[in-house]
């Protein structure tokens, strides 16, 4: 067996196409897929809308001819197999989208791709939190048909998406040429280590708070986050939030107010989780004594709002 001089070019490339956004590469997608195939998009049931931003990921299903459905989301936001595989009994699925919230992956992950595969439509994996934990870890982006990546949202610039195809057999290429190279002049494997440190340091300092809590009781460290989920149990998540931002610590909601399509009555646990989650950033300009001083905060904040 020969070893040549230079490595193929067709072996570990992956395609990536441009845009200015995920929800660009995600409509391209959708128009190429409902020109060749019948189906509906079937979506987890945790996706979110606000006035600034409108739905990323649904504005492009909303726009599209296509129908939808949403399968249920646990209290942990990790997927309902049992509603997920209702849903595939029920319709014909064309496009299956799962998102990696917050850049963690699903502990079903496997289980979920294996459960679509047979029913023959595209898998989408929604990659818009999860650039670090694909590139930098690997866990996820190589089991579904495409990617979308969010690359405005993991780094410090106005536009940037970008649509990956792993299987030319059910999408065309986009023609674009721009290979921007703009993820590579980061160095994120440095931005990925100082994520999961903040992470980790995050996972300690909130799993003793009073009133708040991690979403996910272990933190897996083979991931990289986009921010770090909480759930606020007992005092006005709203009145925390705006507390903590205009003491300058920008926490956010991913998401507050869920898109109108997904209802209360029939996805209680989405809806239950909206109203009570709230990022800590974990990015790569935060530091240890930023962190350690925003969870005394959030501490004192939640005490100040119990005693009102
Ligand atoms: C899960 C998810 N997917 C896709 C998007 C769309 O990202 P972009 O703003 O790059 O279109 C967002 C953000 O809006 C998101 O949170």
């Amino acid at each position: 067996m020969k070893i040549e001089k230079v490595a193929s070019s067709k072996r570990f490339n992956r395609e990536l196409y441009f845009f200015d956004r995920a929800r660009d590469g995600f409509r391209y997608l959708l128009n190429k897929v409902s020109s060749i195939k019948d189906g509906i998009v079937l979506l987890p049931s945790f996706i979110g809308w606000s006035a600034l931003e409108g739905s990323g990921v649904f504005d492009p299903v909303r726009e599209s001819s296509m129908e939808f459905d949403f399968y249920a989301m646990n209290e942990k936001l990790h997927i309902d197999i049992d509603d997920l595989q209702k849903k595939f009994n029920d319709n014909k699925v064309a496009v299956f989208v799962i998102i990696h919230y917050y850049g963690h992956i699903d502990p079903c992950y496997k289980e979920v791709i294996n459960l679509a595969r047979k029913y023959s439509c595209v898998i989408l994996e929604d990659e818009a939190h999860a650039l670090y934990s694909d590139i930098i870890d690997g866990k996820c982006g190589r089991s579904g048909d495409a990617i979308i990546f969010s690359i405005h949202k993991m780094l410090p610039l106005k536009n940037g998406g970008a649509l990956g195809i792993n299987n030319e057999n059910v999408l065309e290429k986009p023609n674009n040429e721009s290979a921007a190279s703009v993820i590579f002049n980061y160095d994120l494997w440095t931005i990925a280590q100082k994520r999961k440190k903040n992470a980790r340091l995050l996972h300690k300092l909130t799993i003793n708070l009073d009133g708040v809590k991690p979403l996910w009781g272990s933190l897996d460290e083979t991931e990289t986050l986009q921010s770090f989920p909480v759930i606020v149990e007992d005092v006005d998540r709203n009145i925390l939030y705006e507390i903590m931002n205009n003491d300058g610590f920008g926490v956010v909601s991913l998401y507050h107010t869920l898109i109108p399509e997904i209802t209360k009555e029939k996805f209680p646990k989405s809806h239950e989780l909206a109203s009570k989650i709230m990022n800590l950033p974990v990015h790569q300009d935060a530091n240890i004594d930023s962190l350690e001083i925003m969870c005394q905060k959030l501490q004192e904040a939640v005490h100040k709002l119990r005693r009102k």
